[in-house]
């Protein structure tokens, strides 16, 4: 069963790699099509933009086959379903992690459990944040759970605290009891993080970062690092982790981590981890128990969740030359054209 789908659809897409200007927008991408028993295609609302499609772009992250679609995230109807898909039907509303987001349509397969249902009287407002929300509050739950356990009285360097993820790491980790130092690079930044319940505030473009981590540590460094900066702080990082410390590299916005000897987790007997969101929600059992989790912390309120800017699909290149430039805070998403 099927509502009309067009033959061709507006989306965001590259045909080779490179800077912002292979950004493509046109409305000449064929739509999907069911082509089997458990797919179902999505109407796209809103489409939560997020640091990793700049990866795909430049080639850091393999993009398989052009044209590529970009977008991981989405809310919208289904509008299609295969014969075999038992848990939803056409008229259905739902918010997913999936490639090709950035699309008026995707096609996802209810094989992949990575969906909530929505109800059916959600308001524009619900479908922008639940679009949004679940690829960087999902990172921040599960990582702060497997990646570092985070435990009451911990001291927690998070980096880019005002980012997307950065902001729910902050305010997860707070609602711990554990003491969040927050880098950010302008005092505006920092002030969010403030009001996010960081304890410890670093301005990175002024300040010396390991020694303000000394000075709020008593000396002994913080239990664990999230540093999705890659690049430019990895030895920042490790200088400010304690003995047995934790170093969870998550991210390259500044590029991605260059090699280096095993040997210098030595000396301090430091953990590393290097996590993807995607292998903690492999199972429908990770899934449900953290996709859940999440919803129950949002709407119990344990976390602010706020959208800094709704850019219409078309202009998804200006929302990244934003977000890539650091003159975002907090989550950027997109409108679909309907
Ligand atoms: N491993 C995973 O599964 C996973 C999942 C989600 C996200 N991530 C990673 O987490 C990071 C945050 O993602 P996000 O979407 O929430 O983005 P974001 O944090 O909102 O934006 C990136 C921020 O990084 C900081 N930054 C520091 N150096 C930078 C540089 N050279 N270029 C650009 N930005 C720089 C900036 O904050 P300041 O100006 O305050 O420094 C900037 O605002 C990204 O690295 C992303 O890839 C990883």
């Amino acid at each position: 069963m099927s509502k009309e789908i067009p033959k061709t659809q507006s989306a965001v897409y590259i045909n080779e790699l490179g800077e912002y200007d292979k950004i493509k927008f046109d409305n000449s991408i064929p739509t999907p099509k069911i082509e089997s028993s458990n797919e179902i295609i999505v109407k796209n609302y809103y489409a939560g933009i997020n640091f990793i499609e700049a990866y795909f772009r430049k080639g850091i992250y393999p993009v398989g086959k052009f044209p590529y679609v970009f977008g991981r995230e989405a809310s919208g109807e289904v509008v299609a379903v295969g014969d075999d898909v038992k848990n939803l039907k056409v008229g259905d509303k739902i918010a997913y992690l999936s490639p090709g987001t950035f699309a008026q349509y995707t096609k996802i397969t209810t094989n992949d459990h990575k969906y909530i249902k929505l109800p059916a009287n959600s308001t524009d407002e619900d479908l922008k944040i639940f679009g949004s929300l679940l690829l960087q509050g999902l990172t921040a739950l599960t990582f702060i759970n497997e990646a570092y356990k985070v435990q009451k009285g911990d001291n927690i360097l998070v980096w880019a605290a005002a980012g997307g993820v950065g902001k729910i790491l902050t305010q997860l980790i707070t609602n711990l009891g554990a003491n969040v130092i927050a880098i950010a690079s302008t005092d505006e930044k920092l002030k969010l993080a403030k009001e996010n319940g960081a304890k410890y505030l670093i301005n990175s473009s002024t300040d010396d970062i390991e020694g303000k981590v000394k000075e709020f540590t008593n000396g002994k460094g913080v239990d664990a690092s999230f540093d999705s900066v890659g690049k430019d702080t990895f030895k920042t990082s490790l200088n400010s982790l304690k003995r047995k410390g934790t170093f969870i590299s998550y991210g390259n916005s500044s590029g991605p981590v260059e090699n280096f000897g095993l040997g210098i987790l030595t000396p301090k007997n430091i953990k590393l981890a290097r996590p993807t969101l995607n292998s903690y929600i492999v199972t429908q059992e990770e899934w449900d128990h953290y996709s859940q989790e999440l919803l129950k912390l949002y709407k119990e309120g344990k976390f602010k969740f706020d959208i800094y800017k709704t850019y219409d699909l078309k202009d998804y290149k200006q929302a990244t030359q934003d977000l890539e430039g650091r003159k975002t805070h907090g989550k950027l998403t997109l409108k679909i054209p309907q």
